[in-house]
């Protein structure tokens, strides 16, 4: 099903509501989230919500833009701690788990699952009126713990098929009206183009894809299902291009062209050719994708022009979402104020390019805050601080940027 406007807490598309028609919405959902009639939860909730809604979730959801963060349960000052949570609340009415429903943190090899970590983030959405988009059900996985040493692709693909029923039925079941979209595959193309060997590849072949997103249709046919990847070149800031052995790695994120290339046209991209390519035949045949997914880690200097590197995605009847937005800079204090500006004017072109195609409705940042970025620990502490919210949930230039955006819309 496609994303369409962003929907209140109840999963009705908020068009014009008033605060007095949301306020009953809010209490029905509020009251069914916070365990009963309690007026003191209830009240919680509302001070969590509706009441400490600030500018950016303001204009979002004036906007019927879902305007999102990842969040986490995994750090003790995440999710739970209560600047984190206003913060998230406050400014975003959509959001992710960054690690929670990932195959390596939901199933134990001996096939028993723990959904608590991701349904606590789910529960902390349903309770601010916020929707989710599940991330991700199949990446580069070795299914080795799960599957063993030779499995065959019946195998595979019978793990496959349960995993994804498995997982998007305990969410169809329990949080129907918090999940709209799910990030099905993701990274499963190299930067030249060819597929990546992950486990699924190699167990079941080169059609783990479309069978990924028909198990995910027979599972959940209401959820907008995306392909996501990131195109940005020059991503290998710091990996290796070797394996352990020393030998090429044919899966390293290659680094493309000069320092400051920006992303223009699909055709600058093997990789992106190869994913048009991928949504052109899912479209031909029905394979039941509905959008492609970009991450938008944009580690150069230069604003990518999504406007026109996704140009394809809507006339193939499909949409695109902005899956992973952040911006790095250097740690040290050189270049505070410029970097940050560059930021912000990345963050602007990102989301105007979203906000101005109707095949796009959704920018989520990769983080609530400067403080919960995974860029230090890529970068050995080099860089970092790639968010619109600082370390102490400010705004940043970033913010403000986006703020112009939304209410411009
Ligand atoms: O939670 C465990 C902890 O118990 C353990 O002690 C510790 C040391 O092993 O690891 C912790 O898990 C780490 C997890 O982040 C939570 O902090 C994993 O090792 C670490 O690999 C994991 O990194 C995540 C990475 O994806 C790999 O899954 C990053 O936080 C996350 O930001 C990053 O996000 C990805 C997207 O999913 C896909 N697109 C690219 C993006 C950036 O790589």
């Amino acid at each position: 099903m496609r994303a369409g406007p962003v929907y209140d807490s109840v999963g009705t598309p908020v068009m014009k509501k008033t605060v007095q028609q949301i306020i009953p919405l809010l209490v029905s959902c509020l009251l069914a989230a916070c365990g009963g009639d309690d007026s003191t939860a209830f009240q919680n909730g509302l001070n969590n919500s509706a009441a400490s809604s600030l500018p950016l979730r303001q204009a979002a959801d004036r906007a019927n833009f879902n305007w999102g963060a990842a969040a986490t349960v995994l750090r003790e000052d995440a999710l739970g701690n209560p600047a984190y949570d206003a913060a998230l609340a406050g400014n975003f009415n959509m959001t992710t788990a960054e690690n929670e429903l990932k195959l390596p943190f939901l199933r134990a090899p001996d096939g028993t699952y723990n959904f608590e970590p991701a349904d606590r983030i789910a529960d902390f959405a349903r309770a601010h009126g916020m929707k989710m988009h599940g991330h991700v059900l199949v990446w580069r996985e070795d299914l080795t713990p799960w599957l063993g040493e030779n499995p065959t692709r019946e195998d595979g693909i019978a793990f496959m098929r349960d995993h994804i029923s498995t997982v998007l039925g305990h969410y169809r079941d329990n949080y129907p009206d918090v999940f709209t979209q799910w990030d099905v595959v993701n990274e499963a193309y190299r930067s030249d183009g060819t597929l990546r060997a992950s486990g699924w590849q190699q167990v079941i072949g080169d059609d783990f894809i479309e069978l990924a997103f028909q198990f995910a249709d027979e599972a959940w046919p209401e959820l907008t299902l995306f392909y996501n990847d990131f195109y940005e070149l020059n991503f290998n800031f710091f990996g290796s291009l070797l394996d352990a052995g020393g030998n090429p790695d044919p899966d390293a994120i290659r680094p493309g062209a000069g320092p400051n290339v920006a992303l223009s046209t699909c055709e600058t991209s093997l990789k992106c050719l190869a994913v048009q390519a991928m949504a052109e035949d899912f479209v031909a045949r029905s394979v039941p994708m509905d959008a492609v997914g970009f991450q938008a880690h944009i580690p150069n200097a230069f604003a990518p022009d999504y406007a026109t590197f996704a140009e394809w995605v809507g006339p193939l009847g499909l949409e695109w979402i902005i899956t992973e937005l952040d911006a790095p800079c250097p740690n040290d204090d050189s270049a505070n104020e410029s970097c940050f500006n560059t930021q912000a004017d990345i963050f602007r072109a990102v989301v105007q390019a979203c906000v101005d195609d109707p095949a796009c409705a959704t920018v989520v940042q990769w983080g609530v805050a400067d403080g919960y970025s995974w860029w230090p620990g890529l970068s050995a502490g080099s860089f970092g601080r790639p968010l619109a919210l600082d370390f102490d949930f400010n705004y940043k230039p970033a913010a403000n940027a986006v703020l112009e955006v939304l209410q411009g819309r």
